[in-house]
């Protein structure tokens, strides 16, 4: 029934058929479990029931925590959410490409701002201490000094969340992956963790497009200081070298600025999984994400040394029912592969 509803949905604008998403899942109609002690993590002093989350994007001002947890998700991500309201790009900033089940998009950080947004997720904590809830944050598109946004936004936060994503890898928002340099981003850490006082572990989420010497340099902070908590890879990519020469209808889609998720991001950014885990040598935790849309690409992040793994792109396309599928077939993989929990399977390909 979704996939016809899906190929529908194809036909409208895409922003139209996600806040339809959204208020079809207001309805509140799907409350599923998925429980498999196989499946269950334990990070942060934290137990997550699974290990699959819902990926940064999906709800930027925390409107439907409830909803998307009850989809059978280990955990939710909330946000990128602004210190102050911001509309974001012009219209039209969302590209389906149906053949490859992907996106482009450049939204631009569009939310109602972390006032908004704090009200949101404290009038979820009133109804569920227990969910774990991640909040993503973002610099306004017009900030200069992005230091105090991040600082502000994580004080506004500290309360409420389970985790913190620095985000400074969305490539819709002019300069922010320059934060990917080692100087900068120890600064702004630095600034972060004095305020954290230890609270709340802080990751920060990283580009596919990243370079070797910036990857080196984030990932010698997360070793050597105690800055960062974990590391989430990866955000959507601005290359389209995986759509090269493949069969696209409007192929005019591609060279649409933006980031590009969904299937094509899914060799790329589990390079960039691999290189990390290699770096740390498996000592810092890592978030699968790009790509994923069946039980055996969620194998494949752990196996390259994920802990945990989100998923966007493809709830799109294969609707709210995929979280039960993917973590079905997972449970299924772990025993095939003689797995008696994700931990023994995470990196196994790389040992
Ligand atoms: C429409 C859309 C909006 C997104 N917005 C954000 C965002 O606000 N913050 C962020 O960190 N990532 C954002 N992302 C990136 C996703 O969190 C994820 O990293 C990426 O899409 C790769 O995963 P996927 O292939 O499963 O979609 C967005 C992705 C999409 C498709």
């Amino acid at each position: 029934m979704y996939k016809y509803l899906s190929s529908l949905s194809n036909l409208i604008y895409p922003e139209l058929s996600h806040s339809l998403f959204l208020n079809f899942l207001k309805l509140g109609l799907i409350n599923k479990k998925f429980q498999n002690k196989n499946l269950t993590v334990r990070l942060w002093n934290k137990t997550f029931s699974n290990p699959l989350g819902l990926a940064a994007g999906f709800d930027k001002n925390a409107e439907v925590i409830t909803e998307t947890t009850n989809l059978g998700f280990g955990f939710v991500e909330v946000g990128t959410v602004t210190l102050n309201k911001q509309n974001g790009n012009a219209k039209p900033r969302v590209f389906k490409i149906p053949e490859h089940q992907a996106v482009i998009q450049r939204l631009g950080f569009n939310n109602h701002g972390i006032s908004e947004f704090s009200k949101n997720v404290s009038n979820f904590r009133k109804k569920s201490s227990k969910s774990i809830v991640g909040i993503n944050i973002g610099k306004n598109k017009e900030t200069v000094d992005y230091k105090n946004d991040y600082l502000n936004l994580l004080n506004k936060c500290k309360k409420l969340a389970d985790y913190i994503v620095v985000n400074i890898s969305s490539p819709n928002t002019p300069g922010l992956r320059d934060i990917q340099k080692k100087d900068k981003l120890f600064s702004l850490l630095n600034t972060l963790s004095k305020a954290n006082q230890k609270t709340l572990p802080i990751l920060v989420k990283i580009s596919p497009d990243i370079s070797n010497s910036n990857l080196e340099g984030i990932c010698e902070i997360a070793v050597n200081t105690n800055l960062i908590d974990g590391l989430i890879l990866t955000n959507t990519t601005i290359s389209r070298d995986s759509l090269k020469n493949k069969q696209i209808r409007n192929s005019w889609k591609i060279s649409e600025d933006g980031g590009l998720s969904g299937p094509p991001l899914f060799n790329l950014s589990n390079e960039i999984l691999k290189k990390t885990y290699k770096i740390t040598r498996g000592k810092v935790p890592l978030i699968g994400v790009g790509g994923i849309s069946s039980g055996k690409d969620a194998f494949e992040k752990i196996s390259l040394g994920a802990s945990l793994i989100q998923i966007y792109t493809c709830l799109i396309y294969k609707g709210p029912y995929v979280v039960f599928q993917i973590l079905e077939e997972l449970s299924f993989l772990l025993k095939k592969h003689g797995f008696k929990n994700i931990n023994d399977a995470v990196g196994y390909k790389l040992k």
